[in-house]
C-alpha cells in the first residue's frame, strides 16, 4: 500500500452531519423527525427549506418520506449534502491521487496560512483544489465524482481549521501549545495533516432511500412558490449571526472563483448571501412571506428559545394560516470557544400548522 493509501485506511470515513455546525439539528433529528410523522404521516414529498447539515433530510430519508428536496443559500453545504448522495467505484483512485499530490503555493496558501490552517495544509489544500478543479474542466470526472471529491475536500478542510467551529473568528497561537492554563488555544487537529476520507454512504448511517435527496442551491423565500409538497419542514437562521460570515472560508473553497478578501477575517464579498432571517428588521417579514408562498399543507418551524422572534410572535404569524400548536425540547448548549466553557439550557420550539384550505 502506498502512505498515502495507509493513511486513508487508518483514518474514519466522514460521516453526514458530523461537523461542528451552528444550529444543526443532529441531536434532535429524531425527536423533529419523529414528530413530523406523528402530526402529519410520513410524507411523500418533503421540503427541508434551511437544511445547513441536511440532519433532518436524512431523518426524514430513514423514515421513508418519498420525495426530498433540501434547499439552502450556502454552496458548500450543498456539496457536501450532494456528495454523500451520489455514488462511483473511481473515488477510491482519485482520493488516492489527490492525497499524494505535493503541496503547492497558491490561493489558498497566500489567503489563509497561518490564521485558518497551518502553512503546510494550505499547500496540500492548494494542490488538491486545483487538481479537482482541473480534472471536472477536463471532463476527467463526472459531476457526482466532483461532488464527491469537493465534499470530502470541504470536511477535511473543517477538520483541520483552527476555528471553533465557525469561521467569523480565528484561534490565535496557531503554531504554540494547545493548552495553556486550561484555556483552549489552538485544537490539536490544526497540526495534523490534511488528507480526504471516504464519505460514509447515508445507508450506511442508517438513512435508506437518501438518493432520493434532491438539493437545490438557492433562497427558500424565492423557491417556496414553486415548491408543492406535503410537508414543508423550515430551520431559519434564529439570530444576528449570518451563516455566510461563520461559513465564508468553506464557501471561498466550494466556489472556487478566487475574489479579493478584506479585514483580519479574511472574508469576500458576501452581499448576495445575506440572509433577512438574521436580521432583527427583516426577519418578521421573511417568515410571513415565506408562509406566504409555501405550498404545503402541514409546516414545520424549528426555533430558538434564544432567536430574534419569541414564540409567541411566531404562534400570532402561524395562526394567520391555521391554528398552530409548539412542542418544546430543552436543549444543553456548551459555551465553546476560546476559554472556560459554560453549559446553559435553551428551549428548541417545534411548531407546527396545518394550512386551512390546502389541498
Ligand atoms: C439553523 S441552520 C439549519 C440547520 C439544519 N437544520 C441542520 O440540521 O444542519 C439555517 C440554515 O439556513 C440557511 N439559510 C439562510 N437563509 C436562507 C434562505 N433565505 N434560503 C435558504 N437557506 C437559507 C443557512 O445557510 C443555514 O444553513
Amino acid at each position: 500500500l502506498s502512505a498515502s493509501t495507509k493513511r486513508e485506511k487508518a483514518e474514519p470515513s466522514f460521516r453526514p452531519f458530523t461537523r461542528k455546525y451552528l444550529g444543526s439539528k443532529r441531536v434532535l433529528r429524531d425527536w423533529i423527525a419523529d414528530s413530523i410523522c406523528a402530526r402529519a404521516g410520513v410524507p411523500g414529498s418533503f421540503v427541508d427549506g434551511f437544511f445547513g447539515t441536511g440532519a433532518v433530510s436524512a431523518a426524514m430519508a430513514s423514515r421513508g418520506a418519498a420525495r426530498i428536496i433540501a434547499v439552502d443559500t450556502l454552496r458548500s453545504n450543498c456539496v457536501i449534502l450532494r456528495g454523500f448522495c451520489a455514488r462511483s467505484s473511481r473515488i477510491p483512485r482519485l482520493m488516492e491521487e489527490l492525497n499524494a499530490l505535493p503541496g503547492s503555493g497558491g490561493y489558498i496558501t497566500e489567503s489563509y496560512a497561518g490564521t485558518y490552517f497551518t502553512e503546510e495544509n494550505c499547500r496540500r489544500m492548494d494542490a488538491v483544489r486545483e487538481r479537482i478543479a482541473e480534472l471536472r474542466s477536463l471532463g476527467a470526472i463526472t459531476v457526482g465524482e466532483h461532488d464527491i471529491l469537493l465534499a470530502s475536500f470541504l470536511l477535511a478542510a473543517d477538520r483541520v481549521a483552527n476555528t471553533i467551529g465557525q469561521y467569523d473568528a480565528f484561534l490565535k497561537h496557531i503554531g504554540g501549545a494547545a493548552m495553556v492554563d486550561g484555556r483552549h488555544l489552538v485544537d490539536q487537529r490544526v497540526q495534523t495533516p490534511f488528507v480526504l476520507r471516504h464519505l460514509e454512504p447515508l445507508g450506511k448511517a442508517g438513512v435508506a432511500g437518501s438518493d432520493s435527496i434532491d438539493v437545490i442551491e438557492g433562497d427558500m423565500l424565492e423557491l417556496a412558490a414553486g415548491l408543492p409538497v406535503e410537508v414543508a419542514y423550515y430551520d431559519p437562521p434564529y439570530n444576528g449571526r449570518q451563516y455566510c460570515d461563520n461559513y465564508h472560508v468553506l464557501e471561498n473553497f466550494a466556489r472556487w472563483e478566487k475574489p479579493p478578501l478584506f479585514g483580519a477575517t479574511r472574508k469576500f464579498d458576501r452581499t448576495s448571501l445575506k440572509s433577512p432571517f438574521s436580521r432583527r428588521s427583516s426577519v418578521a417579514q421573511a417568515l410571513s412571506l415565506l408562509l406566504e408562498r409555501t405550498r404545503a399543507r402541514h409546516v414545520f418551524l424549528s426555533y430558538s428559545s434564544e432567536g430574534i422572534l419569541s414564540a409567541d410572535q411566531i404562534l400570532a404569524t402561524l395562526s394567520l394560516w391555521g391554528t398552530p400548536s409548539a412542542s418544546e425540547m430543552a436543549y444543553p448548549v456548551f459555551g465553546n470557544g476560546a476559554g472556560v466553557s459554560a453549559r446553559r439550557s435553551v428551549i428548541e420550539y417545534l411548531f407546527h400548522v396545518e394550512i386551512e384550505g390546502a389541498a
